[in-house]
């Protein structure tokens, strides 16, 4: 083991440099003009992997690839070898993605998102911490046991996807294809959150989503503001108001059956959030916000973990270029997403949500709402012997005690690890709260990169004790 450590440090100079290699591909898996990119991240990835000596391929979908990686299989040996090796090792999946958010607004980006950028302990560009940097803290792991020729107590398997960013469509029909090959003990993913870099954590609840667009038509085209406005409805005005009925000034969700089943945190979740170290006046200044704004009765973090939310992540009506210009916008539009947690069905939210806005809605406009994606919450129990395991490793990389965390962000993908796979996921996150992911000037730590290698590196003899 400590020839593993000592080739994660010696090496650490040429995995940053590898790192920038993996950032420079502009693998926007929103954005079809990317669609080369992507395929040539994945073939870097291959490349990368077979490199450091793993068995990897690349296994084509209908959208973006998915690359798989496995640790070598034992050469043909002879009969008695042959018998022992028959007596299977525990099998871990490793899941991430390559795949990264639009990096727009560009003119945000104090340099360039896909031109990496080193600034004392920090890597900037797009992808480099969601996800990037976290899965590839694992393939050096990995690379160390092989290149030290330090015998690895389980067999691994890495799954990294190119369209996590967009609702992982592909990954779960190549699930079920791939179930008996992918069939393991639990998975493991770095794609979520610590609090500090010297605060490692355990990530054991992550909330769910449901996706989806309103449009209000108006006036079958904009029409002259002072010849028609004031005698026919303005779409944005129409859509402005219905969404501001959504929400009371306590910021509850007013929608009957919102919070149903939802259930209230219990004594002991509150004290373990409590001990998170971002306080609301660290996150106030870190977001940058006048004020925060909440749910009343519940704190920022708590707001952030393990409450459902209704947002609005886009608002487009009418002219949105220099100048003014008098219209009626013909059309107004919304993207929403709503931030679920346990026992909420995604499904039947949707059904609850989309009926009340249409019956809100006046009939001077034209509702039409599309459905996107949608994924349940995500608990697992924080004490299994997986966790346990997870959380000596977790010390033993950092140096410090991990604290247990629920995350706000959702990662669709491991509901189906357990229902397909039946496997448990370990949710070990790299990322930090000013990591800017999904933001402009995205970065990763470069400490949290290096003890993210020794994370993993520890992890596997751990989960085999
Ligand atoms: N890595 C994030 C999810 C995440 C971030 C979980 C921080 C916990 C803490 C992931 O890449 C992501 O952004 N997921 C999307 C999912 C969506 C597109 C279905 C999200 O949460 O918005
Ligand atoms: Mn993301």
């Amino acid at each position: 083991m400590q020839a593993v450590l000592d080739y994660l440090k010696q090496h650490q100079a040429r995995f940053v440099a590898e790192l920038c290699d993996y950032l420079r591909f502009a693998s926007v898996s929103a954005q079809p003009q990317h669609n080369k990119d992507l395929l040539a991240c994945a073939q870097w990835l291959v490349k990368h992997c077979q490199n450091i000596g793993l068995d990897a391929r690349l296994c084509a979908t209908a959208d973006h690839p998915i690359v798989i990686a496995k640790t070598p299989k034992a050469k043909a040996e002879s009969g008695k070898r042959k018998a022992e090796t028959k007596l299977k090792k525990p099998h871990f999946m490793v899941y991430g993605h390559y795949d990264v958010q639009p990096p727009e607004p560009l003119e945000l980006w104090t340099t360039p998102p896909f031109e990496p950028r080193i600034a004392g302990r920090n890597l900037f560009a797009r992808g480099s911490t969601d996800n990037k940097g976290q899965n590839f803290a694992h393939l050096k792991a990995v690379e160390a046991y092989l290149k030290t020729g330090t015998p690895l107590p389980c067999d691994l398997t890495f799954v990294l996807e190119g369209e996590e960013e967009v609702g992982s469509k592909n990954l779960s029909g190549f699930l079920k294809k791939h179930r008996r090959e992918l069939a393991c003990d639990a998975v493991v993913v770095s794609d979520t959150g610590m609090p500090a870099p010297k605060h490692p954590a355990l990530t054991y609840a992550l909330r769910g989503i449901i996706a989806f667009e309103i449009t209000l038509h108006g006036p079958a085209r904009d029409l002259h503001s002072g010849i028609f406005g004031g005698a026919v409805e303005n779409p944005a005005m129409a859509l402005a108001h219905l969404l501001a009925k959504v929400r009371d000034d306590n910021g509850r969700i007013k929608i009957p059956g919102f919070y149903d089943g939802v259930a209230s945190l219990s004594k002991y979740e509150r004290a373990q959030i409590k001990r998170y170290p971002l306080s609301d006046a660290g996150l106030k200044k870190l977001l940058g916000a006048p004020q925060l704004f909440g749910e009343k009765g519940f704190t920022a973090t708590e707001q952030r973990s393990s409450r459902p939310t209704f947002e609005i992540n886009g608002l487009t009506s009418g002219y949105q270029g220099e100048g003014s210009k008098t219209i009626v916008p013909s059309w107004a539009r919304a993207k929403i997403t709503c931030r679920l947690v346990p026992n909420q069905k995604p499904e039947h939210v949707r059904k609850i949500v989309c009926a009340w806005l249409k019956k809100i809605c006046p009939p001077t406009v034209r509702m039409e709402i599309s459905a996107g994606h949608g994924a349940e919450a995500y608990l697992v129990s924080p004490t299994s012997p997986p966790a346990q395991a997870a959380l000596r490793a977790l010390e033993k990389a950092f140096g410090t005690k991990p604290i247990l965390m629920r995350e706000g962000g959702s990662i669709p993908i491991v509901n189906e690890f357990k229902q397909v796979l039946g496997a448990d996921t370990l949710l070990l996150g790299l990322g930090l709260p000013d990591d800017n992911a999904h933001s402009p000037n995205e970065k990763f730590n470069l400490d949290c990169f290096a003890n993210g290698q020794r994370l993993s590196a520890f992890l596997w003899q751990e989960l085999t004790r």
